[in-house]
């Protein structure tokens, strides 16, 4: 099956029951048992509820894994995933992981005895050299939020195997349509599905997928009993937002390369940064790992001042958090989704006071492109 198809037709198609085309929508807490512990697969919604778990089957499939999780936004997804581990265990991560994932390590899980240390995954001798006795799992995001640095998850994946690690992959920006971490060798995936898979700004949602029955069995635990699991009503828009996918995918990674081209030849603007240019140090990387370079570009207009005035002056750019959305999106990370990072490292990482972020949309690339000119002029 082609990536495609495999949206459209891949996990739990439409329902037996009725022969509805749609998945219906369960909208139900609790199932009727016929005697003690006699029921049709669910007993109760934070355990299992048969719109989620359609969806689970379908990310699990289309990110080639052995079973998924759908959870109520992807910090949810991405702190139930570091609930794996216990008091004491070490996690290496990507150094400039997405604002909110530096946030809940730094500010909630190291309270619970959890060590974390941040380097340059990008550098295979970073990772090596961080890796300790109590090391559990290597978290890498690729590329990143919003540097756009990349990963080489095959080979990581292969380190992290020879010493006994897990391998974490937050896949939100690359999607499961250009990016396949468990192919490449990785242990799990975690997506803010907020970001493209829903696709619309309509939707808070994180995904997990798994490559074994027993992560599939620990991170059910996890979730059954936290409970951070994402309703009926979510899970069916998830469905609904991956079977167009790829078409989205196709029409923003095309708007992004002749976006972040002109960009990189307009004289009013800095450093670009999107993993398609040439000049950019990770293209080859992605172009063996990834099937795209995504819709994401950075770029630098000076300053704080001159970024604000760029904001103002865009028509078809919304000024907003998130991104992998049909409309195009901006925003200014040092003042927003990097906030909570303390300036001193945001210093250190570039993500510097003039750094614009956007997530380009599917509208006509013309009027992006003519939008982008007027305001820098
Ligand atoms: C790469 C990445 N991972 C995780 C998250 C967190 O996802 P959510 O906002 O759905 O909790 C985000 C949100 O922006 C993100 O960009």
């Amino acid at each position: 099956m082609k990536p495609k198809t495999r949206l459209i037709h891949g996990g739990i198609v439409g329902d037996e029951a009725t022969g509805a085309v749609s998945t219906p929508i369960y909208q139900v807490s609790t199932y009727k048992q016929e005697a003690v512990g006699k029921f049709k697969g669910y007993e109760y919604s934070r355990t299992g509820n048969p719109t989620r778990h359609a969806l689970e089957e379908l990310i699990a499939d289309v990110e080639f894994g052995h079973a998924g999780f759908a959870f109520g936004s992807g910090m949810a997804a991405i702190s139930s995933v570091m609930m794996l581990f216990s008091a004491g265990d070490h996690v290496v991560l990507t150094d400039d992981v997405y604002g909110g994932t530096y946030r809940v390590i730094n500010k909630v899980l190291n309270r619970f005895g959890l060590e974390f240390t941040f380097v340059d995954t990008g550098n295979l001798e970073e990772v090596e050299a961080a890796v300790k006795e109590n090391t559990k799992a290597i978290f890498i995001e690729t590329p990143t939020n919003p540097l756009l640095k990349v990963t080489d998850i095959e080979a990581v994946s292969a380190f992290a195997k020879s010493k006994g690690l897990l391998t974490i992959v937050d896949n939100t920006f690359m999607t499961p349509y250009l990016q396949n971490p468990i192919s490449l060798g990785a242990d799990i995936v975690v997506h803010s599905a907020t970001k493209y898979i829903g696709g619309h700004s309509d939707v808070v949602a994180g995904l997990v997928v798994v490559n074994s029955a027993e992560l599939a069995e620990q991170v059910h635990f996890v979730q059954n009993s936290i409970g951070a699991i994402l309703g009926p009503q979510d899970s069916w828009l998830l469905i609904r937002g991956l079977k167009t996918l790829g078409l989205r995918m196709e029409e923003a990674n095309s708007n992004a390369q002749k976006i972040a081209e002109f960009l990189e030849a307009h004289e009013a603007v800095g450093k670009v940064i999107y993993p398609g240019l040439e000049s950019h140090p990770g293209r080859d990387l992605m172009q063996k790992q990834a099937n795209g370079f995504g819709g994401m570009i950075s770029f630098d207009v000076g300053s704080r001042e001159k970024a604000g005035e760029l904001l103002a002056k865009l028509k078809y750019f919304t000024l907003a958090e998130s991104l992998g959305a049909v409309e195009s999106l901006i925003s200014v990370p040092a003042q927003m989704t990097h906030a909570s990072i303390p300036i001193e490292r945001r210093a250190e990482l570039g993500i510097v006071e003039g750094l614009v972020r956007i997530s380009v949309g599917i509208e006509d690339v013309e009027d992006l492109i003519e939008d982008l000119e007027n305001a820098l002029k």
